[in-house]
Protein backbone atom coordinates (compact mmCIF):
# COMPACT_ATOMS: atom_id res chain seq x y z
CA UNK A 1 0.00 0.00 0.00
CA UNK A 2 1.16 3.38 -0.78
CA UNK A 3 2.06 6.06 1.89
CA UNK A 4 0.07 8.98 2.87
CA UNK A 5 1.92 11.63 1.04
CA UNK A 6 1.33 10.19 -2.17
CA UNK A 7 -2.06 11.36 -1.82
CA UNK A 8 -2.87 15.11 -2.76
CA UNK A 9 -5.15 16.84 -0.91
CA UNK A 10 -7.01 19.37 -3.46
CA UNK A 11 -9.42 22.05 -2.85
CA UNK A 12 -12.44 22.15 -4.68
CA UNK A 13 -14.14 25.94 -5.35
CA UNK A 14 -17.91 25.88 -4.80
CA UNK A 15 -20.67 28.33 -3.63
CA UNK A 16 -23.50 27.82 -1.09
CA UNK A 17 -26.48 25.84 -0.84
CA UNK A 18 -29.42 27.26 0.53
CA UNK A 19 -31.41 25.67 3.28
CA UNK A 20 -28.98 23.38 4.74
CA UNK A 21 -29.58 23.51 8.30
CA UNK A 22 -30.15 20.18 9.94
CA UNK A 23 -33.64 20.20 11.86
CA UNK A 24 -33.71 17.71 15.38
CA UNK A 25 -33.04 14.35 13.35
CA UNK A 26 -29.99 15.88 10.91
CA UNK A 27 -30.70 17.06 6.97
CA UNK A 28 -33.18 15.87 5.41
CA UNK A 29 -34.59 16.46 1.96
CA UNK A 30 -35.57 14.74 -1.10
CA UNK A 31 -32.74 12.63 -3.11
CA UNK A 32 -32.68 14.72 -6.29
CA UNK A 33 -31.58 18.05 -3.75
CA UNK A 34 -28.46 16.08 -2.44
CA UNK A 35 -27.60 14.84 -5.98
CA UNK A 36 -26.92 18.59 -6.97
CA UNK A 37 -23.56 19.40 -7.66
CA UNK A 38 -21.79 19.97 -4.89
CA UNK A 39 -25.11 20.38 -2.33
CA UNK A 40 -23.69 16.73 -0.61
CA UNK A 41 -19.73 18.06 -0.34
CA UNK A 42 -21.18 21.16 0.72
CA UNK A 43 -22.73 19.51 4.01
CA UNK A 44 -20.34 17.02 4.60
CA UNK A 45 -17.67 19.62 4.38
CA UNK A 46 -19.56 21.96 6.83
CA UNK A 47 -19.89 18.59 9.41
CA UNK A 48 -16.58 17.80 9.36
CA UNK A 49 -15.04 21.48 10.47
CA UNK A 50 -18.34 22.03 12.40
CA UNK A 51 -17.10 18.82 14.53
CA UNK A 52 -16.01 19.71 18.25
CA UNK A 53 -12.42 20.23 18.51
CA UNK A 54 -11.86 20.06 14.86
CA UNK A 55 -11.77 16.28 12.95
CA UNK A 56 -7.86 15.88 12.04
CA UNK A 57 -6.89 12.77 13.85
CA UNK A 58 -10.14 11.71 14.41
CA UNK A 59 -12.19 8.65 13.73
CA UNK A 60 -15.60 8.47 12.80
CA UNK A 61 -18.44 6.05 12.43
CA UNK A 62 -20.45 6.13 8.96
CA UNK A 63 -23.33 4.41 8.02
CA UNK A 64 -27.15 4.13 7.59
CA UNK A 65 -30.58 2.94 6.46
CA UNK A 66 -29.15 1.53 2.80
CA UNK A 67 -31.69 4.12 1.00
CA UNK A 68 -31.24 5.08 -2.26
CA UNK A 69 -28.27 7.20 -2.27
CA UNK A 70 -26.30 6.16 0.67
CA UNK A 71 -23.36 3.98 -1.22
CA UNK A 72 -23.00 7.06 -3.37
CA UNK A 73 -23.03 9.35 -0.13
CA UNK A 74 -20.52 7.66 1.63
CA UNK A 75 -17.84 7.50 -1.16
CA UNK A 76 -18.24 11.17 -0.86
CA UNK A 77 -17.25 10.72 2.83
CA UNK A 78 -14.65 8.87 2.70
CA UNK A 79 -12.72 11.47 -0.06
CA UNK A 80 -13.65 14.68 2.17
CA UNK A 81 -12.43 12.82 5.54
CA UNK A 82 -8.96 11.89 3.62
CA UNK A 83 -8.89 15.20 2.63
CA UNK A 84 -9.75 16.95 6.30
CA UNK A 85 -7.18 14.63 7.52
CA UNK A 86 -9.53 12.43 9.26
CA UNK A 87 -7.71 9.06 10.39
CA UNK A 88 -10.06 6.39 10.80
CA UNK A 89 -13.41 5.58 9.12
CA UNK A 90 -15.23 2.54 10.57
CA UNK A 91 -18.25 1.59 8.41
CA UNK A 92 -21.03 -0.67 8.73
CA UNK A 93 -21.00 -3.41 5.64
CA UNK A 94 -22.95 -1.89 2.66
CA UNK A 95 -23.08 1.38 4.41
CA UNK A 96 -25.96 -0.64 6.15
CA UNK A 97 -25.88 0.38 10.21
CA UNK A 98 -29.05 1.06 12.48
CA UNK A 99 -28.94 4.36 13.80
CA UNK A 100 -29.35 2.46 17.69
CA UNK A 101 -25.97 0.81 15.88
CA UNK A 102 -24.62 3.74 15.18
CA UNK A 103 -24.83 5.20 18.56
CA UNK A 104 -23.83 1.53 20.10
CA UNK A 105 -20.65 1.42 17.67
CA UNK A 106 -19.80 5.44 18.36
CA UNK A 107 -19.46 4.27 21.81
CA UNK A 108 -17.89 0.95 22.15
CA UNK A 109 -14.91 1.90 19.39
CA UNK A 110 -14.76 5.19 21.57
CA UNK A 111 -15.14 7.14 18.25
CA UNK A 112 -15.58 10.88 18.14
CA UNK A 113 -18.33 11.15 16.18
CA UNK A 114 -20.68 9.42 13.19
CA UNK A 115 -22.80 10.42 10.09
CA UNK A 116 -25.51 8.64 9.75
CA UNK A 117 -27.11 8.12 6.11
CA UNK A 118 -30.81 8.34 7.15
CA UNK A 119 -34.50 10.15 6.85
CA UNK A 120 -35.68 7.97 9.36
CA UNK A 121 -39.39 6.39 8.64
CA UNK A 122 -39.44 9.01 5.41
CA UNK A 123 -40.13 7.11 2.39
CA UNK A 124 -37.23 6.23 -0.09
CA UNK A 125 -36.13 6.25 -3.84
CA UNK A 126 -34.74 8.28 -6.09
CA UNK A 127 -37.67 10.55 -5.98
CA UNK A 128 -38.02 10.42 -2.48
CA UNK A 129 -36.08 11.35 0.63
CA UNK A 130 -32.12 11.25 1.91
CA UNK A 131 -30.72 12.59 4.89
CA UNK A 132 -27.28 12.81 6.79
CA UNK A 133 -26.91 13.83 10.50
CA UNK A 134 -24.36 14.01 12.54
CA UNK A 135 -23.82 12.44 15.95
CA UNK A 136 -21.50 13.38 18.70
CA UNK A 137 -18.34 11.23 20.67
CA UNK A 138 -21.88 10.35 23.82
CA UNK A 139 -23.07 8.33 20.89
CA UNK A 140 -26.00 10.76 20.64
CA UNK A 141 -27.70 13.42 17.83
CA UNK A 142 -25.24 16.31 17.26
CA UNK A 143 -26.80 19.48 19.91
CA UNK A 144 -28.27 22.56 18.70
CA UNK A 145 -24.65 24.60 19.30
CA UNK A 146 -23.07 22.05 16.44
CA UNK A 147 -25.86 21.89 13.92
CA UNK A 148 -26.70 25.55 14.11
CA UNK A 149 -22.35 26.08 13.21
CA UNK A 150 -23.01 23.78 10.41
CA UNK A 151 -25.24 25.42 9.09
CA UNK A 152 -23.56 28.40 9.44
CA UNK A 153 -20.37 27.18 7.60
CA UNK A 154 -22.81 25.72 4.38
CA UNK A 155 -23.96 29.49 4.93
CA UNK A 156 -21.18 31.01 3.10
CA UNK A 157 -18.63 27.65 2.31
CA UNK A 158 -16.28 28.93 -0.59
CA UNK A 159 -14.29 25.27 -0.91
CA UNK A 160 -14.08 21.94 0.38
CA UNK A 161 -11.14 19.37 0.67
CA UNK A 162 -10.90 16.18 -0.65
CA UNK A 163 -8.78 13.59 -2.16
CA UNK A 164 -9.51 12.03 -5.18
CA UNK A 165 -10.02 8.64 -4.62
CA UNK A 166 -11.49 5.93 -6.34
CA UNK A 167 -14.51 4.43 -4.72
CA UNK A 168 -14.43 1.68 -1.86
CA UNK A 169 -15.74 -1.59 -1.94
CA UNK A 170 -17.82 -1.72 0.74
CA UNK A 171 -18.93 -5.49 0.38
CA UNK A 172 -16.09 -6.86 2.24
CA UNK A 173 -15.61 -6.87 5.82
CA UNK A 174 -12.42 -5.94 7.12
CA UNK A 175 -9.53 -3.87 8.12
CA UNK A 176 -8.30 -1.61 4.49
CA UNK A 177 -6.07 1.48 3.89
CA UNK A 178 -8.04 3.87 1.37
CA UNK A 179 -5.19 6.85 0.82
CA UNK A 180 -4.93 7.97 3.98
CA UNK A 181 -7.63 6.86 5.80
CA UNK A 182 -7.98 3.65 8.07
CA UNK A 183 -10.72 2.01 7.29
CA UNK A 184 -12.68 -0.76 9.42
CA UNK A 185 -15.40 -2.21 7.55
CA UNK A 186 -17.57 -3.76 9.87
CA UNK A 187 -20.76 -6.69 10.03
CA UNK A 188 -23.59 -4.47 10.92
CA UNK A 189 -25.17 -6.62 13.72
CA UNK A 190 -22.33 -8.10 15.55
CA UNK A 191 -21.39 -5.53 17.94
CA UNK A 192 -25.14 -4.41 18.16
CA UNK A 193 -26.45 -8.01 19.07
CA UNK A 194 -23.42 -8.15 21.39
CA UNK A 195 -24.64 -5.01 23.21
CA UNK A 196 -28.19 -6.58 23.54
CA UNK A 197 -26.64 -9.83 24.70
CA UNK A 198 -25.39 -7.87 27.61
CA UNK A 199 -28.52 -6.42 28.49
CA UNK A 200 -30.83 -9.05 28.41
CA UNK A 201 -30.98 -12.94 29.45
CA UNK A 202 -31.74 -14.32 26.31
CA UNK A 203 -32.16 -17.74 27.65
CA UNK A 204 -34.69 -16.89 29.48
CA UNK A 205 -36.61 -15.98 26.41
CA UNK A 206 -35.69 -18.78 24.81
CA UNK A 207 -37.07 -21.00 27.39
CA UNK A 208 -40.12 -19.34 26.97
CA UNK A 209 -40.66 -19.14 23.30
CA UNK A 210 -39.23 -23.14 22.73
CA UNK A 211 -40.86 -25.10 26.22
CA UNK A 212 -44.11 -23.56 26.57
CA UNK A 213 -47.26 -25.13 25.20
CA UNK A 214 -48.68 -23.97 22.78
CA UNK A 215 -45.29 -22.65 21.73
CA UNK A 216 -45.93 -18.65 21.15
CA UNK A 217 -46.31 -17.16 17.88
CA UNK A 218 -43.89 -14.36 16.82
CA UNK A 219 -43.64 -11.86 14.04
CA UNK A 220 -41.16 -9.78 13.72
CA UNK A 221 -41.45 -6.60 10.60
CA UNK A 222 -38.68 -4.64 9.42
CA UNK A 223 -40.60 -2.78 6.78
CA UNK A 224 -37.96 -3.33 4.22
CA UNK A 225 -35.76 -1.14 6.76
CA UNK A 226 -32.65 -2.03 8.47
CA UNK A 227 -33.51 -4.01 10.83
CA UNK A 228 -33.81 -6.68 8.64
CA UNK A 229 -30.33 -7.92 9.33
CA UNK A 230 -31.25 -7.28 13.25
CA UNK A 231 -34.14 -8.91 13.72
CA UNK A 232 -33.09 -12.65 11.66
CA UNK A 233 -29.71 -12.11 13.23
CA UNK A 234 -32.08 -12.25 17.05
CA UNK A 235 -35.15 -14.14 15.95
CA UNK A 236 -33.97 -16.74 13.33
CA UNK A 237 -30.07 -17.10 14.67
CA UNK A 238 -30.81 -16.45 18.76
CA UNK A 239 -33.70 -17.39 19.48
CA UNK A 240 -33.74 -20.19 17.24
CA UNK A 241 -36.77 -19.55 15.76
CA UNK A 242 -38.64 -20.43 12.06
CA UNK A 243 -38.04 -18.23 8.78
CA UNK A 244 -41.46 -17.46 9.33
CA UNK A 245 -40.85 -15.40 12.20
CA UNK A 246 -39.56 -12.47 10.39
CA UNK A 247 -40.54 -10.54 7.29
CA UNK A 248 -39.63 -7.54 4.77
CA UNK A 249 -36.75 -8.39 6.58
CA UNK A 250 -33.83 -7.68 3.47
CA UNK A 251 -33.50 -4.06 3.62
CA UNK A 252 -34.74 -2.31 0.06
CA UNK A 253 -33.11 1.16 -1.17
CA UNK A 254 -37.25 2.34 -1.56
CA UNK A 255 -38.22 -0.03 1.17
CA UNK A 256 -40.08 -2.03 -1.36
CA UNK A 257 -41.89 1.42 -1.87
CA UNK A 258 -43.73 1.95 1.18
CA UNK A 259 -43.97 3.99 4.39
CA UNK A 260 -41.18 2.18 6.96
CA UNK A 261 -43.22 3.73 9.76
CA UNK A 262 -44.01 1.50 12.32
CA UNK A 263 -47.67 2.36 13.04
CA UNK A 264 -51.46 1.14 12.87
CA UNK A 265 -51.85 3.09 9.39
CA UNK A 266 -48.27 1.83 7.86
CA UNK A 267 -47.28 -1.26 9.37
CA UNK A 268 -50.39 -2.94 7.88
CA UNK A 269 -48.45 -5.65 6.55
CA UNK A 270 -47.86 -6.98 10.31
CA UNK A 271 -51.45 -6.03 11.55
CA UNK A 272 -52.74 -8.19 8.99
CA UNK A 273 -50.59 -11.09 9.58
CA UNK A 274 -50.87 -11.14 12.88
CA UNK A 275 -54.36 -10.77 12.81
CA UNK A 276 -54.58 -13.73 10.31
CA UNK A 277 -52.47 -15.43 11.99
CA UNK A 278 -53.01 -15.38 15.69
CA UNK A 279 -49.85 -14.31 16.16
CA UNK A 280 -49.12 -13.88 19.79
CA UNK A 281 -46.45 -11.26 19.68
CA UNK A 282 -45.91 -8.59 16.80
CA UNK A 283 -42.93 -6.25 16.38
CA UNK A 284 -42.34 -3.91 13.94
CA UNK A 285 -39.47 -1.09 13.41
CA UNK A 286 -38.91 1.63 11.16
CA UNK A 287 -36.44 2.65 8.16
CA UNK A 288 -33.82 2.99 10.78
CA UNK A 289 -34.65 1.35 13.29
CA UNK A 290 -34.76 3.63 16.38
CA UNK A 291 -38.50 3.56 16.15
CA UNK A 292 -40.59 0.34 17.05
CA UNK A 293 -44.65 -0.93 17.36
CA UNK A 294 -45.87 -3.58 19.50
CA UNK A 295 -48.74 -5.47 18.13
CA UNK A 296 -50.24 -8.68 19.36
CA UNK A 297 -53.48 -10.34 18.52
CA UNK A 298 -56.25 -7.85 19.27
CA UNK A 299 -53.49 -5.97 21.27
CA UNK A 300 -52.21 -2.90 20.13
CA UNK A 301 -49.55 -1.13 23.20
CA UNK A 302 -49.64 2.65 22.71
CA UNK A 303 -45.77 3.41 23.18
CA UNK A 304 -46.95 5.66 26.07
CA UNK A 305 -48.19 2.40 27.69
CA UNK A 306 -44.98 0.47 26.36
CA UNK A 307 -42.29 2.38 28.07
CA UNK A 308 -44.64 2.04 31.56
CA UNK A 309 -44.89 -1.51 31.26
CA UNK A 310 -41.09 -1.51 30.24
CA UNK A 311 -39.85 0.48 33.37
CA UNK A 312 -42.10 -1.51 35.40
CA UNK A 313 -40.91 -4.46 34.62
CA UNK A 314 -36.99 -3.89 33.93
CA UNK A 315 -35.51 -4.14 37.32
CA UNK A 316 -37.25 -7.03 37.72
CA UNK A 317 -36.40 -9.25 34.69
CA UNK A 318 -33.94 -7.45 32.33
CA UNK A 319 -30.50 -8.05 33.87
CA UNK A 320 -29.20 -4.60 32.93
CA UNK A 321 -31.46 -2.52 35.58
CA UNK A 322 -31.15 -5.56 37.96
CA UNK A 323 -28.79 -2.64 40.02
CA UNK A 324 -31.44 -0.05 39.77
CA UNK A 325 -33.29 2.53 37.81
CA UNK A 326 -31.91 5.64 37.99
CA UNK A 327 -34.91 7.66 36.73
CA UNK A 328 -37.56 7.66 34.12
CA UNK A 329 -38.77 10.57 31.73
CA UNK A 330 -41.34 11.26 28.29
CA UNK A 331 -41.64 13.50 26.21
CA UNK A 332 -44.73 15.99 26.98
CA UNK A 333 -47.44 14.39 24.52
CA UNK A 334 -47.15 10.85 25.98
CA UNK A 335 -49.32 10.27 28.28
CA UNK A 336 -48.45 10.31 31.81
CA UNK A 337 -48.72 6.28 32.37
CA UNK A 338 -44.71 6.05 33.07
CA UNK A 339 -45.31 8.94 36.04
CA UNK A 340 -47.48 6.50 37.73
CA UNK A 341 -45.11 3.84 37.88
CA UNK A 342 -42.52 6.46 38.70
CA UNK A 343 -44.38 7.40 41.94
CA UNK A 344 -45.07 4.27 43.06
CA UNK A 345 -41.75 3.42 42.48
CA UNK A 346 -40.16 6.43 44.17
CA UNK A 347 -38.28 7.41 40.78
CA UNK A 348 -37.71 10.53 39.40
CA UNK A 349 -39.56 11.25 36.66
CA UNK A 350 -38.67 14.06 33.78
CA UNK A 351 -41.12 15.92 31.07
CA UNK A 352 -39.39 17.39 28.59
CA UNK A 353 -40.23 18.52 24.63
CA UNK A 354 -40.73 16.18 22.06
CA UNK A 355 -37.28 15.31 20.80
CA UNK A 356 -35.22 12.19 21.58
CA UNK A 357 -32.04 14.78 22.59
CA UNK A 358 -33.75 16.21 25.50
CA UNK A 359 -33.03 13.09 27.37
CA UNK A 360 -29.32 12.32 26.44
CA UNK A 361 -27.98 15.31 28.86
CA UNK A 362 -29.99 14.00 31.97
CA UNK A 363 -28.28 10.30 30.82
CA UNK A 364 -25.01 11.30 30.94
CA UNK A 365 -25.73 12.92 34.17
CA UNK A 366 -26.63 9.62 35.46
CA UNK A 367 -30.39 10.61 36.18
CA UNK A 368 -32.35 8.87 33.69
CA UNK A 369 -32.54 5.17 32.73
CA UNK A 370 -35.93 4.63 30.41
CA UNK A 371 -37.27 6.91 28.55
CA UNK A 372 -39.93 6.99 25.68
CA UNK A 373 -42.24 8.90 23.63
CA UNK A 374 -45.60 8.89 22.03
CA UNK A 375 -44.33 8.68 18.33
CA UNK A 376 -42.93 5.31 18.85
CA UNK A 377 -39.11 6.03 20.74
CA UNK A 378 -38.67 3.72 23.28
CA UNK A 379 -34.53 3.11 24.95
CA UNK A 380 -32.82 3.72 28.06
CA UNK A 381 -29.47 4.87 28.74
CA UNK A 382 -27.45 2.14 26.79
CA UNK A 383 -27.11 4.58 24.11
CA UNK A 384 -28.44 7.77 23.33
CA UNK A 385 -30.85 6.71 20.77
CA UNK A 386 -34.21 5.14 20.87
CA UNK A 387 -34.15 1.97 20.12
CA UNK A 388 -36.51 0.08 18.14
CA UNK A 389 -34.83 -3.49 18.72
CA UNK A 390 -34.24 -2.97 22.34
CA UNK A 391 -37.71 -2.07 23.09
CA UNK A 392 -38.96 -5.44 21.21
CA UNK A 393 -36.23 -7.70 22.86
CA UNK A 394 -37.48 -5.67 26.28
CA UNK A 395 -41.07 -6.94 25.52
CA UNK A 396 -40.13 -10.47 24.77
CA UNK A 397 -38.64 -10.38 28.10
CA UNK A 398 -41.10 -9.07 30.03
CA UNK A 399 -43.42 -12.02 28.36
CA UNK A 400 -41.09 -14.50 29.47
CA UNK A 401 -41.08 -12.87 32.89
CA UNK A 402 -44.74 -12.81 32.76
CA UNK A 403 -45.85 -16.54 32.14
CA UNK A 404 -43.26 -17.51 35.21
CA UNK A 405 -45.68 -15.52 36.92
CA UNK A 406 -49.04 -16.58 35.03
CA UNK A 407 -48.70 -19.40 32.07
CA UNK A 408 -49.77 -18.70 29.18
CA UNK A 409 -50.09 -14.89 29.68
CA UNK A 410 -49.94 -12.68 26.34
CA UNK A 411 -49.72 -8.75 25.37
CA UNK A 412 -53.40 -8.62 26.69
CA UNK A 413 -53.03 -10.12 29.86
CA UNK A 414 -49.89 -8.02 30.62
CA UNK A 415 -51.55 -4.45 29.74
CA UNK A 416 -54.51 -5.16 31.82
CA UNK A 417 -52.41 -6.77 34.59
CA UNK A 418 -50.38 -2.98 34.59
CA UNK A 419 -53.83 -1.24 34.19
CA UNK A 420 -55.25 -3.03 37.48
CA UNK A 421 -52.02 -1.86 38.99
CA UNK A 422 -51.79 1.49 37.76
CA UNK A 423 -54.78 2.62 36.31
CA UNK A 424 -55.75 3.10 32.50
CA UNK A 425 -54.09 6.04 30.25
CA UNK A 426 -56.62 6.05 27.55
CA UNK A 427 -54.35 7.42 25.10
CA UNK A 428 -54.56 8.59 20.71
CA UNK A 429 -53.21 11.06 18.95
CA UNK A 430 -54.68 12.44 15.42
CA UNK A 431 -52.78 13.71 12.51
CA UNK A 432 -53.79 16.33 9.77
CA UNK A 433 -50.46 15.88 7.26
CA UNK A 434 -49.80 18.65 4.69
CA UNK A 435 -51.71 21.16 6.21
CA UNK A 436 -51.69 24.56 4.58
CA UNK A 437 -48.92 26.51 7.20
CA UNK A 438 -50.89 30.11 7.38
CA UNK A 439 -54.44 27.95 8.29
CA UNK A 440 -52.34 25.69 11.04
CA UNK A 441 -50.24 28.53 12.58
CA UNK A 442 -54.09 30.54 12.99
CA UNK A 443 -55.81 28.18 14.75
CA UNK A 444 -52.32 27.57 17.00
CA UNK A 445 -52.65 31.87 17.45
CA UNK A 446 -56.33 31.35 17.83
CA UNK A 447 -55.73 28.96 20.79
CA UNK A 448 -52.62 31.19 22.25
CA UNK A 449 -55.59 34.16 22.35
CA UNK A 450 -58.23 32.31 24.27
CA UNK A 451 -55.88 30.50 26.66
CA UNK A 452 -54.57 34.03 28.13
CA UNK A 453 -57.84 35.41 27.70
CA UNK A 454 -59.84 35.29 30.90
CA UNK A 455 -62.32 33.34 32.55
CA UNK A 456 -60.97 30.51 30.15
CA UNK A 457 -58.87 28.50 32.93
CA UNK A 458 -62.11 27.51 35.24
CA UNK A 459 -64.70 27.56 31.92
CA UNK A 460 -66.14 24.55 31.02
CA UNK A 461 -65.84 22.81 27.87
CA UNK A 462 -68.27 20.25 26.36
CA UNK A 463 -68.44 17.31 24.15
CA UNK A 464 -70.70 17.49 20.73
CA UNK A 465 -72.19 14.30 20.89
CA UNK A 466 -72.76 13.56 24.45
CA UNK A 467 -73.01 15.73 27.69
CA UNK A 468 -70.30 15.13 28.88
CA UNK A 469 -68.28 18.01 29.69
CA UNK A 470 -64.27 18.95 31.42
CA UNK A 471 -63.49 22.03 33.44
CA UNK A 472 -60.09 24.01 32.48
CA UNK A 473 -57.37 23.69 35.34
CA UNK A 474 -54.63 24.80 33.05
CA UNK A 475 -54.09 25.75 29.82
CA UNK A 476 -50.20 26.66 28.87
CA UNK A 477 -47.24 26.64 25.89
CA UNK A 478 -45.41 24.01 26.68
CA UNK A 479 -41.54 25.58 28.38
CA UNK A 480 -38.84 23.42 29.51
CA UNK A 481 -35.36 24.47 31.39
CA UNK A 482 -33.00 21.80 31.27
CA UNK A 483 -31.99 20.61 34.92
CA UNK A 484 -28.30 19.78 33.48
CA UNK A 485 -27.17 22.64 31.35
CA UNK A 486 -30.09 25.43 32.40
CA UNK A 487 -30.77 26.11 28.46
CA UNK A 488 -34.76 26.88 28.14
CA UNK A 489 -36.82 25.58 25.47
CA UNK A 490 -40.07 27.54 24.87
CA UNK A 491 -43.07 26.97 22.50
CA UNK A 492 -43.24 23.10 22.98
CA UNK A 493 -46.69 22.50 22.21
CA UNK A 494 -49.83 24.24 23.73
CA UNK A 495 -51.73 21.94 26.08
CA UNK A 496 -54.96 21.99 28.69
CA UNK A 497 -55.45 19.83 31.11
CA UNK A 498 -58.59 19.41 32.81
CA UNK A 499 -59.48 19.19 36.48
CA UNK A 500 -60.20 15.04 36.15
CA UNK A 501 -56.66 15.24 34.63
CA UNK A 502 -57.57 14.68 31.23
CA UNK A 503 -55.34 16.44 28.55
CA UNK A 504 -55.39 17.84 24.90
CA UNK A 505 -52.26 19.09 22.98
CA UNK A 506 -51.64 20.84 19.98
CA UNK A 507 -48.40 20.85 18.25
CA UNK A 508 -47.29 21.21 14.50
CA UNK A 509 -44.32 18.42 13.89
CA UNK A 510 -40.93 19.47 13.63
CA UNK A 511 -40.07 16.47 11.03
CA UNK A 512 -42.92 16.92 7.96
CA UNK A 513 -41.58 18.00 4.82
CA UNK A 514 -43.95 19.96 2.99
CA UNK A 515 -46.77 22.51 4.94
CA UNK A 516 -47.68 21.63 8.30
CA UNK A 517 -48.60 18.47 10.58
CA UNK A 518 -51.22 19.35 12.89
CA UNK A 519 -50.87 16.58 16.05
CA UNK A 520 -53.61 16.33 18.24
CA UNK A 521 -52.99 14.29 21.39
CA UNK A 522 -55.85 13.43 23.47
CA UNK A 523 -55.09 11.60 27.22
CA UNK A 524 -57.78 10.72 29.56
CA UNK A 525 -57.05 8.40 32.92
CA UNK A 526 -59.06 6.08 33.92
CA UNK A 527 -58.89 3.62 37.51
CA UNK A 528 -62.99 2.57 36.64
CA UNK A 529 -61.40 -1.46 36.04
CA UNK A 530 -64.69 -1.80 33.77
CA UNK A 531 -63.26 0.40 31.20
CA UNK A 532 -60.46 -0.94 30.97
CA UNK A 533 -61.10 -3.34 27.96
CA UNK A 534 -62.76 0.17 26.03
CA UNK A 535 -61.57 0.78 22.51
CA UNK A 536 -59.43 3.63 23.08
CA UNK A 537 -61.42 5.71 20.33
CA UNK A 538 -64.91 5.07 22.18
CA UNK A 539 -63.20 6.26 25.54
CA UNK A 540 -61.90 9.37 23.91
CA UNK A 541 -64.64 10.89 22.55
CA UNK A 542 -65.90 12.99 24.08
CA UNK A 543 -62.42 14.52 24.76
CA UNK A 544 -61.56 14.36 20.99
CA UNK A 545 -64.96 16.25 20.04
CA UNK A 546 -63.80 19.07 23.11
CA UNK A 547 -60.46 19.80 21.26
CA UNK A 548 -61.82 20.28 17.85
CA UNK A 549 -64.80 22.49 18.77
CA UNK A 550 -62.38 24.47 20.98
CA UNK A 551 -59.52 24.45 18.40
CA UNK A 552 -61.71 25.53 15.41
CA UNK A 553 -59.45 23.19 13.33
CA UNK A 554 -61.55 22.24 10.58
CA UNK A 555 -62.34 26.02 10.09
CA UNK A 556 -58.92 26.75 9.89
CA UNK A 557 -57.99 23.74 7.93
CA UNK A 558 -60.78 22.48 6.03
CA UNK A 559 -59.83 19.00 7.50
CA UNK A 560 -62.89 17.19 8.50
CA UNK A 561 -61.13 14.26 9.60
CA UNK A 562 -57.16 13.39 10.27
CA UNK A 563 -54.91 11.30 8.19
CA UNK A 564 -53.41 9.18 10.21
CA UNK A 565 -54.83 8.11 13.82
CA UNK A 566 -52.42 6.30 16.39
C1 LIG B 1 -38.21 12.29 15.44
C2 LIG B 1 -37.45 12.35 16.72
C3 LIG B 1 -38.35 11.98 17.88
C4 LIG B 1 -39.57 12.86 17.89
C5 LIG B 1 -40.24 12.87 16.56
C6 LIG B 1 -41.27 13.97 16.58
O1 LIG B 1 -38.61 10.99 15.20
O2 LIG B 1 -36.36 11.45 16.68
O3 LIG B 1 -37.64 12.09 19.06
O4 LIG B 1 -40.49 12.42 18.83
O5 LIG B 1 -39.31 13.15 15.54
O6 LIG B 1 -41.76 14.21 15.35
P1 LIG B 1 -42.80 15.37 15.07
O7 LIG B 1 -43.13 15.15 13.63
O8 LIG B 1 -43.97 15.11 15.98
O9 LIG B 1 -42.12 16.67 15.39
ZN1 LIG C 1 -36.20 6.41 12.78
Amino acid sequence: MSNNSEFKRTTVQTTPHSGQKPGTSGLRKKVKVFQQKHYTENFIQATLSAMPGGCEGKTLVVGGDGRFFSPEATQIILRLAAGNGVSHIIIGQDSILSTPAVSALIRSKKADGGILLTASHNPGGPNNDFGIKFNISNGGPAPEEVTNKIYKITEDIKEYHEVDLPDLDLSKTGEFTHGPLKITIVDPVSNYLSLLQSIFDFDAIKEWLHNTNPKPTVLFDALNGVTGPYGRAIFVDTLGLDEKSIQNCTPSPDFGGGHPDPNLTYAHTLVEAVEKNNILFGAASDGDGDRNMIYGKGAFVTPSDSVAIIADWAEKCIPYFKSGVKGLARSMPTSGAIDIVAKKRGLEVFEVPTGWKFFGNLMDAGRLSICGEESFGTGSDHIREKDGVWAIVAWLQILAAANKEKPGSDINDVLMMHWKKYGRSFFSRYDYEECESAGAEKMMAHLRELFESSGFVGSDLSATSSSASFKVASADDFSYTDPIDGSVSSKQGLYIKFEDGSRIIFRLSGTGSSGATIRLYVEKYSQDESEYGKDAQDGLKPLIEVALKVSKLQEFTGRDKPDVIT
